[in-house]
């Protein structure tokens, strides 16, 4: 039976360090773990955790944020218990490498994220620029890297969401936000009321919610071990230039200083991470993650 939205809904036991680790073999993320039931934003926590020293690949949890922080100062809501809130310290940096290769932190986020999605339910979440991971046409998970300084440790920040429903009151998104986001609960469940055969109901939003975490924390270990090897960078770029789904789409780019709408098609990745754009006049636009949103036209 799956879970729909009159069922009684049961929130999941909090997560915490020991079963988020059991019997994971992690080199650095997870290195230390605190889980929060209620805080303002992760990053914020970490930031200041990094700064007190803790250990590379420190990682804070929280049930709940009451500041929870997305890019360019838009908010990151997740009902309490439901998402998966999470700030990893990443304090290393390849050898050899310029302080630039850090702009690419925030790629190793989003394909972790896809790699867990991936183990644990079979799907396969679409990389949309610049590292937003999408399931569905919905956004399940925005990464925020931010960093106190140059040569500094990088926060990491990922919000994915596990159980939130688009109308289950208190354990439900709010409407604004459920026009837009998904789910992994609701496309689990969306797919098993279709009948496929791919994917299982729901039966254990607790398992899921903490397997997904583990997934996270193993797969995020992996890539930033690769990333630190000689020609990590390289390789990452290569891995997520590959997996993001918004090249050769057509775009709406929006810029926010100065205001501007128009359409393009989305050509390449460059090695700084800006998306390439042609307009419709054969032009070309350098786009950065700091100054544009876009959006996928269908
Ligand atoms: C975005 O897509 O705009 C990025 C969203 C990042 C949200 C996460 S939730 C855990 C961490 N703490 C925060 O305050 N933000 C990030």
């Amino acid at each position: 039976m799956s879970i729909n939205s009159t069922s009684a809904f049961h929130f999941p036991a909090p997560l915490d360090p020991v079963e988020l680790t059991r019997d994971l073999k992690l080199s650095r993320v997870g290195s230390a773990i605190i889980c929060f039931g209620e805080i303002g934003s992760t990053n914020d926590y970490a930031r200041r955790w990094a700064l007190d020293g803790a250990p590379d690949g420190a990682t804070v949890f929280a049930e709940r944020q009451t500041n929870g922080r997305g890019r360019r100062g838009r908010t990151w809501e997740s009902p309490a218990g439901l998402g998966v809130l999470t700030s990893i310290i990443l304090r290393q940096r390849p050898p050899g490498s310029d302080v630039a290769c850090s702009l690419w932190l925030p790629a190793l986020g989003a394909l972790a994220v896809r790699d867990s999605v991936f183990r644990v339910t079979g799907l396969v979440p679409q990389l949309k620029w610049p590292n937003d991971v999408y399931l569905g046409g919905r956004k399940l998970a925005g990464v925020l890297a931010e960093s106190p300084g140059l040569g500094k440790p990088v926060i990491l920040g990922i919000g994915l969401n596990v159980l939130e429903s688009p109308s289950r009151g208190r354990a439900g998104f709010t409407p604004d936000v459920a026009s837009r986001s998904t789910s992994l609960w609701q496309v689990l469940n969306a797919e098993s009321a279709a009948a496929s055969t791919r994917t299982q109901p729901v039966k254990n939003g607790r398992d899921l919610r903490l397997n997904v975490a583990r997934e996270l924390l193993t797969a995020l270990d992996a890539l930033y071990e690769k990333w630190l090897e000689p020609g990590g960078p390289e390789f990452i770029a290569r891995v997520f230039r590959e997996s993001l789904s918004t090249l050769s789409q057509r775009i709406v780019v929006h810029e926010h200083q100065p205001t501007a709408c128009w359409e393009g098609t989305a050509v390449d990745l460059l090695p700084d991470g800006a998306l390439l754009v042609v307009d419709g006049a054969g032009r070309e636009h350098r786009l950065t993650s700091g100054g544009t949103s876009i959006r996928h036209l269908a």
